[in-house]
C-alpha cells in the first residue's frame, strides 16, 4: 500500500510587527508525518511519537484539519496518519501548525493533489483553531508555502508570499518551558490605542519594503512590536536579557517567536546567526534554564515529501 512521508517545518509567527499576519518558515526543524490510505472513510491516527497527544481525530489538530478537508472534498477516501512529533507543543515555533499543515499536505498528496497549497491553508487553520481557540494562519501559511508570508486578509483569506533577502538567517532559542498559545492570547487587550497602531503599521509597511529592497538595516529597525510583546514578555523568563544579548551580538532585531516562549532573532549571514545563538544560550545557561537552538535560512519550500 502507498505510504507517503512528509516533513512539516517549524515556523516563526508575528515577526514582531505582524501580529497574526506575518510568519516565516525554518529549513530543517520540524515534524515528520506518514500517510496511507485506509479502506473505510475518515481519519485514523495510528501512532503519535513524542509528547502525549490525543489520537482521537476530533481532538487532534492533524485529525481536525484532515477531517475538514475530507468533508470539503466530499470523498469516501480515508487516511491513516502517523505523527513523529519533534516540535514540542507550547514552544512558540508552530508545533500545532506543523501538524495541521502536514496533515492537509500529506492528505492532498495521497489523493492525487486535488487542491493547491494556497487552498490547503483554510483547512489547516481549522486545526489551529482546536489548538489555540483562534484560527490564525500566520504559522500554517509559512508552513505550507515556505518563505515569509503575509496574511493580507482573513475574510476572504488572502495570503501573499513575500520576497526573502538571500542573506537572511533566523536564530531561535527555545527555553524548555511550555507556554500555551491560548494563555499567551489571554493577556492581550481587545483594543489598541491609535498611537500604538500607527507605530505598528509603520513598522509592518517598512518591513515589507525592507524585504523587497534587501535593506537589512531598515529590516532591523522595523522589528519592533508595540502590541503583543509588552504584554507577553513578562510570561517569558529572561526575555529582555536574551533579546539584548542578541542585539549586542549583531542581530538585526529580536522578539518573541509566535506566542512564545521561544525567542527569535533575524540576522544577516550565518556567522552572525551562530554568534547570536551562542550569546542567547549563555543567558539561559546562567539562569539554569535548559534551551534548544535552531539556526536556519528562511526555507524556500514549506511542507515537503520525504523518502
Ligand atoms: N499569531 C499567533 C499569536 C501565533 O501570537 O498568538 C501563535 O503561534
Amino acid at each position: 500500500m502507498k505510504k507517503i512521508g512528509v516533513f512539516c517545518p517549524a515556523t516563526v509567527a508575528n515577526i514582531s510587527c505582524g501580529f497574526d499576519v506575518l510568519g516565516l518558515c525554518l529549513e530543517n526543524s520540524g515534524d515528520v508525518m506518514y500517510f496511507s490510505e485506509k479502506k473505510d472513510p475518515g481519519v485514523h491516527i495510528s501512532r503519535v511519537q513524542g509528547p502525549p497527544l490525543p489520537t482521537d481525530p476530533e481532538q487532534n489538530v492533524a485529525g481536525v484539519a484532515a477531517l475538514a478537508m475530507l468533508r470539503h472534498l466530499g470523498t469516501s477516501h480515508g487516511v491513516t496518519i502517523e505523527i513523529e512529533k519533534r516540535i514540542k507543543p507550547g514552544s512558540g515555533i508552530g508545533s500545532s501548525a506543523a501538524s495541521a499543515a502536514g496533515a492537509v499536505f500529506g492528505l492532498n498528496e495521497l489523493l492525487g493533489r486535488p487542491l493547491s497549497r494556497q487552498e490547503l491553508i483554510g483547512f489547516a487553520m481549522q486545526g489551529e483553531s482546536l489548538a489555540s481557540g483562534a484560527a490564525h494562519a500566520d504559522n500554517v501559511a509559512p508552513a505550507l508555502l515556505g518563505g515569509i508570508t503575509l496574511i493580507r486578509s482573513y475574510d476572504p483569506l488572502e495570503v501573499i508570499s513575500l520576497h526573502v533577502p538571500p542573506e537572511l538567517w533566523v536564530t531561535v532559542i527555545h527555553p524548555q518551558l511550555e507556554l500555551k498559545t491560548a494563555d499567551a492570547r489571554a493577556v492581550l487587550k481587545d483594543q489598541v490605542p491609535l498611537t500604538k497602531a500607527i507605530r505598528q503599521w509603520g513598522n509592518l509597511g517598512a518591513l515589507v519594503s525592507a524585504l523587497y529592497t534587501e535593506n537589512y538595516e531598515l529590516l532591523g529597525r522595523s522589528l519592533t512590536d508595540h502590541i503583543a510583546e509588552p504584554l507577553r514578555s513578562p510570561l517569558i523568563p529572561g526575555f529582555t536579557e536574551v533579546k539584548m544579548a542578541a542585539l549586542e551580538a549583531g542581530a538585526l532585531g529580536s522578539g518573541i517567536s509566535g506566542s512564545g516562549p521561544s525567542i527569535f532573532a533575524l540576522c544577516k549571514g550565518k556567522p552572525v546567526a551562530e554568534l547570536v545563538a551562542g550569546k542567547m544560550k549563555t543567558i539561559y545557561d546562567a539562569l539554569g534554564v535548559p534551551s534548544e537552538l535552531h539556526i536556519s535560512r528562511i526555507a524556500t519550500t514549506g511542507t515537503r515529501l520525504i523518502p
